[in-house]
């Protein structure tokens, strides 16, 4: 199947975002990658299926699955293994919602009630485990190896990454690079390997197959701090998840290290409290939002996400000039300064 690859980036002055453009000019191969996620999400036990399909028919961005299909495109690989491997992808993807749903106890995903508040918390697990295994068969499916290895180092590394955060939690002793190095595990690995797939269906050289997979991880990084931003600044309607969710749970997450860097003592009492011993009364949530602007934390926040989003733009730079590397580019930037 071939995608309609004409990205012109000058045209690109309407409201449309980068994100919506791809997802227009990878129509039908989505409509593939699609078909693939109803199919294979089917399983005898009818509970499986039905709350598999509870989520994935709520839709989501479909990011990652599509930052596959770019970077299969943009080298010229095969994109009927892309179809198969974006969808694989995206059951990655969605077996870690519905764990990080229970452990996070979020009651708000995609606009609607979470699984674990509609099914349950065992079936959530449950059916997680399913997914992550039902994505094991469709790479087996493929047939690669190297494909393999990139996936399944990755969902063990996001695995990691969820239990570091839960090590992390309530204590605000965590540091950048800590904070840094658990956000690159349990969100960037998955974007590494969605882009690094694509170099390896095309039979790239390894220098570009490296740059494929730090564009990923860094434009990984970008998107998750965006998420923490949009934790705090963000409208529920507008994110399709409950605003403040990280402030409840007591997560150390950017803004947070922003303002805690700046806390005079007042505000460390509060934040220990509040984040430190999770007691927390009506109206901090609010006191919380007017910390971390009085300091700037969502800002600073963004403006670092920005950084790593620059990062993964430079990791192209080894790949010649074309449409969808720019289009790679500005989904990069947008990762950073998306609103939802
Ligand atoms: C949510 O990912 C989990 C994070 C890494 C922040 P997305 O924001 O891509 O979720 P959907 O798939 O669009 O719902
Ligand atoms: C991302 O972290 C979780 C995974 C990568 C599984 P968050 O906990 O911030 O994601 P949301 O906010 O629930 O989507
Ligand atoms: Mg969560
Ligand atoms: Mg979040």
């Amino acid at each position: 199947m071939q995608s309609n690859l004409i990205y012109k980036r000058e045209t690109n002055t309407s409201s449309q975002n980068p994100l919506d453009i791809a997802s227009a000019m990878f129509e039908s191969d989505m409509r593939a990658v699609n078909a693939i996620i109803i199919e294979r999400m089917q399983s005898d036990v009818p509970l499986v299926s039905q709350l598999a399909a509870y989520l994935i028919a709520a839709g989501g961005k479909r990011i990652r699955p599509l930052m596959t299909l770019a970077s299969t495109a943009l080298l010229g690989g095969d994109m009927t293994r892309a179809h198969n491997l974006a969808a694989c992808v995206e059951f990655i993807h969605t077996a870690t919602l519905l764990h990080d749903d229970v452990v996070d106890e979020s009651d708000e995903r995609r606009g609607k009630a979470t699984a674990n508040i509609v099914f349950g918390n065992q079936a959530s697990v449950l059916v997680g485990d399913f997914l992550f295994s039902r994505a094991f068969q469709m790479m087996v499916d493929d047939g690669s190896l190297p494909i393999l290895k990139i996936l399944s180092d990755a969902s063990a590394i996001i695995a990691q990454g969820e239990v570091m955060q839960l090590s992390m939690m309530n204590n605000l002793d965590t540091n950048f690079d800590q904070y840094l190095a658990m956000i690159k595990a349990k969100t960037a690995a998955l974007f590494a390997a969605a882009c690094e797939v694509g170099p390896v269906i095309a039979g790239s050289s390894p220098d570009i197959q490296t740059a494929m997979a730090a564009y990923g991880l860094n434009m990984g990084i970008a998107f998750q701090i965006a998420d923490d931003v949009l934790d705090y600044a963000a409208t529920r309607e507008k994110l399709g998840k409950t605003i403040g969710d990280d402030f409840r749970e007591g997560k150390i997450t950017a803004p947070i290290l922003y303002a805690l860097a700046d806390a005079n003592t007042e505000e460390k009492s509060f934040w220990l409290r509040t984040l430190g011993a999770r007691e927390q009364n009506e109206g901090d949530l609010q006191k919380a939002c007017e910390i971390l602007q009085s300091h700037n934390a969502l800002n600073k926040g963004l403006r670092l996400a920005r950084d790593y989003a620059e990062a993964a733009v430079k990791a192209l730079d080894i790949l010649p000039p074309a449409p969808l590397r720019d289009l790679l580019c500005d989904i990069a930037q947008y990762a950073a300064d998306r609103d939802y």
